[in-house]
């Protein structure tokens, strides 16, 4: 049916058959952080402009084209939050949780938004996963990071993958590049588009995000920033290089890996799929050893990463969990109460089960546990209550059994934990749990 109203461009629903997978991929997520000791934190999807025009920083597209910001009904600017580091920074400092024994180690789930052109595998909201950790500069943790993010995509079932890391400097070695590179790129400023042009005022690492053909082209030949790293950076880097080795991680060095925003320092990188298009990083992050203070915080540094779930679920070979309900098909007053009760227990016991309330005969019932996908249908009529059993049906075999009233909720526990299929269960003995 057609109304008229639908979806913003650039936003999707996500129905129930997909959000399978989504819960899936977010449960894997959260089961690898945890073993890597990231605990949850939760933050507003509405947070002060500023907080990005100061972190992600002014010259980067995200600010200057991308974000949601209104100004709310006290007059305040808003922005809908386009990435996550910088909120999880702002409550860090809020809730002093520097104070807490380092490295801080925090995951997120969650939507994302940015208003740029929506094609495949760009959306204006999207979701991220982020983890992030604060107070350990040593780039083994670097290292360690990587290595996480190589397990859950492995565990997501992404094969097709590339490794590119970089380093951006610091506030040491960086401002002599960019004198460099901007004295460097002033002599072919005509052939830069429009933004380039500002950007190379501004802020000419940006010329390296640019996504016009002619200024990639141009940017090959400008000079490198690994060239020009401070020895502590070069240190780093090597260091980074060093642990990855150790985790046989291969990788490799993409000098031109600068990301979109202006916060990171040192180690940036990015696992890319030739499989997703044109959008092809599945996730991206980098170290940002200023930030924190940037706010007004500690100086402690911190490193993560983000991954669009959107991209990387278009990819993973992982598929949803098999839904297992149980039907109710019920015939008479006196079934339909103990199919109520016995419902009402087994969803209690976490076995999802489904019970009908308009009046069906039982070939309809049957009929709608097929339609509705269902794994296996309990028949309660008149003759069986009076017998003190149920009829199961394994709905895919087509087997059925008469089950006695008091071993139902065994049985089913056993079948729904696949261990059997209905033809396998020893009558003659108890059902053992
Ligand atoms: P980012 O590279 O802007 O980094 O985004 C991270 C990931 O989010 C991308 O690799 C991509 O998978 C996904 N993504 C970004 N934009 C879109 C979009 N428009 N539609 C669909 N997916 C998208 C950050 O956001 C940093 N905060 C990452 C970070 C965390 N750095 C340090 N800690």
């Amino acid at each position: 049916m057609k109304t008229g109203l639908t979806a913003l461009k650039g936003t999707k629903d996500i129905l129930p058959a997909e959000a399978r997978l989504w819960q899936k991929a977010e449960a894997l997520c959260r089961e690898i952080f945890e073993a890597y000791g990231y605990r949850e934190i939760r933050t507003p999807i509405i947070e002060p402009t500023e907080l990005f025009i100061k972190g992600t920083g002014e010259t980067t597209d995200i600010v200057t084209k991308e974000m949601y910001t209104f100004t709310d009904k006290g007059g305040r600017s808003i922005t809908l939050r386009p990435e996550y580091t910088p909120s999880v920074v702002r409550a860090i400092i809020e809730h002093r949780l520097y104070l807490q024994p380092s490295p801080l180690r925090f995951y997120y789930f969650g939507p994302m938004f940015r208003h740029d052109r929506p094609q495949r595998g760009r959306y204006r909201q999207f979701h991220q996963v982020d983890v992030e950790v604060f107070g350990e500069s040593d780039p083994a943790l670097d290292a360690e990071i990587l290595e996480m993010a190589d397990y859950l995509l492995d565990r997501l079932e992404i094969k097709n993958r590339e490794l590119l890391i970089n380093s951006v400097g610091c506030p040491v070695c960086r401002p002599s590049y960019l004198a460099f590179l901007r004295q460097e790129a002033e002599k072919l400023k005509s052939q830069l588009c429009q933004d380039c042009q500002r950007r190379l005022e501004l802020n000419p690492l940006r010329l390296f995000d640019c996504k016009e053909p002619t200024c990639q082209g141009i940017t090959q030949s400008l000079p490198k920033i690994t060239d020009h790293l401070c020895p502590d950076c070069q240190r780093h880097f090597d260091g980074l290089r060093r642990w990855l080795d150790f985790y046989r991680l291969s990788y490799r060095v993409e000098p031109r890996l600068v990301r979109g925003l202006d916060y990171y320092t040192r180690t940036t990188f990015e696992i890319i799929s030739p499989d997703l298009g044109a959008q092809n990083a599945l996730l991206g992050g980098g170290r940002y050893d200023h930030l924190m203070k940037l706010y007004g915080g500690p100086d402690i540094c911190g490193i993560g990463f983000a991954m669009g779930l959107e991209r990387v679920l278009s990819v993973a070979k992982i598929s949803g969990d098999e839904e297992k309900t149980i039907y109710f098909a019920y015939l008479g007053e006196r079934a339909k109460e103990y199919c109520l009760q016995l419902c009402r227990e087994l969803r209690r016991l976490g076995l999802s089960s489904i019970i009908e309330y308009k009046e069906r005969s039982l070939k309809e019932q049957l009929g709608r546990a097929n339609k509705l996908g269902i794994s296996w249908t309990i028949i309660l009529g008149e003759e069986e209550l009076t017998q003190g059993v149920v009829q199961l049906k394994e709905m895919a075999s087509g087997e059925q059994k008469a089950v006695p009233l008091d071993q139902i909720i065994r049985v089913l526990k056993i079948l729904e934990r696949g261990q059997k299929k209905l033809a396998d269960i020893d009558w003659q003995n108890r059902v053992n749990r």
